[in-house]
């Protein structure tokens, strides 16, 4: 593993007039801690921390810039509610966005994901309709029907040029930005909630390298893209049930599918925090998995990109409640 280096313990005579600030003057609102995530290399794969925005999530970044869009556009007025289909992520990310802005939340989730993200969007004051079991494609119905209504604005994620566009333009430019001076990326590894992220990172690589490879992920047990297979799965916030219109309008540009299990991905996902102090849901775990398959299938593909994308704390009742559970901690 190439050794990077990391930020020393600041000296705390000096740190105050350092230049390493990350924020400079007084920030108007949490909004402003949204994005330039640190970029790691973990076992010679490169990771973007996107779990570390505030709500919890990448989705932090799409909630915010949908808003701002639809804000300029005149779709969404003060007084308005927003409401959104999600398996709870964008939920969360969007009802921090609205308590911010001022708007009513209306979350609109099938029953079956980790209790924390309900109990987050409900933190931040957002109401939470639950519609359909663990996939997420009657509560989109139900949340486009609302959305319809006047007084109420769906930014429809699933759908959204402007969740392609975020993620183009500044997450895939803010991990352009931070690979290594001379590398650029061969490859790029994700699961498909919205395919968003996929698509829209991918299109930034491809920019700089129309080469690269794009591989969508999902869990072995539910292949919908692959195979149109809808089950039950572990790797929540991707596979929700039918495959996106995001997915559907850029799928000329993926070039291959593979799959991670989710016992797989849930025991990554302990081993990453145990190992790297990495605390992530199951998803980050089936990404490293994903990413390690695609560089021992092609090693020619050096530079291989993923992203963990959500907290472990969102996971903690369901996944790391046990006491020890699992862990394989060795007195030394
Ligand atoms: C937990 C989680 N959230 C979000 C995403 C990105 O999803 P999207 O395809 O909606 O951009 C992923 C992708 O793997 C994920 O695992």
């Amino acid at each position: 593993m190439t050794q990077h280096k990391s930020n020393p313990v600041p000296d705390p005579i000096t740190s105050a007039n350092s230049n390493s600030i990350r924020y400079r003057g007084v920030s108007a609102n949490i909004l402003d801690a949204i994005g330039d995530t640190p970029l790691l290399e973990i076992e010679g794969i490169f990771v973007k921390l996107e779990f570390l925005n505030p709500s919890g999530s990448i989705k932090a970044r799409i909630a915010h810039y949908m808003i701002e869009r639809a804000e300029q556009r005149g779709l969404l007025r003060p007084g308005d509610t927003i409401v959104e289909a999600t398996s709870g992520n964008t939920g969360n990310a969007l009802a921090m966005v609205a308590a911010v802005k001022g708007y009513r939340m209306l979350v609109v989730m099938p029953e079956g994901l980790s209790s924390e993200r309900v109990a987050i969007s409900r933190a931040f004051g957002a109401e939470v309709l639950f519609c359909g079991d663990f996939h997420v494609d009657q509560a989109l119905q139900r949340a486009r029907g609302i959305g319809e209504q006047p007084g109420y604005f769906c930014p429809s994620q699933f759908e959204s040029e402007s969740n392609i566009e975020e993620n183009r333009v500044v997450l895939g430019a803010e991990i352009l930005a931070q690979l290594p001076p001379g590398r650029l990326p061969d490859a790029l590894v994700l699961g498909v909630g919205t395919g968003g992220t996929l698509i829209g990172v991918g299109q930034a690589f491809r920019e700089v390298n129309p080469a690269v490879r794009l591989f969508a992920m999902e869990p072995t047990e539910s292949q919908t893209i692959l195979c149109g297979e809808i089950a039950g799965h572990a790797i929540e916030g991707i596979s929700d049930g039918f495959v996106p219109g995001i997915f559907q309008r850029n799928s000329a540009l993926v070039d291959e599918m593979t799959s991670v299990s989710s016992v797989a991905a849930v025991a990554e996902m302990k081993r990453l925090a145990r190992k790297f102090g990495l605390l992530c849901g199951p998803s980050s775990g089936a990404h490293l998995l994903a990413a390690h398959q695609v560089r021992q299938r092609y090693p020619e593909l050096q530079t291989v990109v993923t992203i963990f994308c959500d907290d472990g704390e969102k996971y903690l009742s369901e996944h790391f409640s046990g006491r020890s559970a699992d862990s394989s901690f060795v007195f030394a």
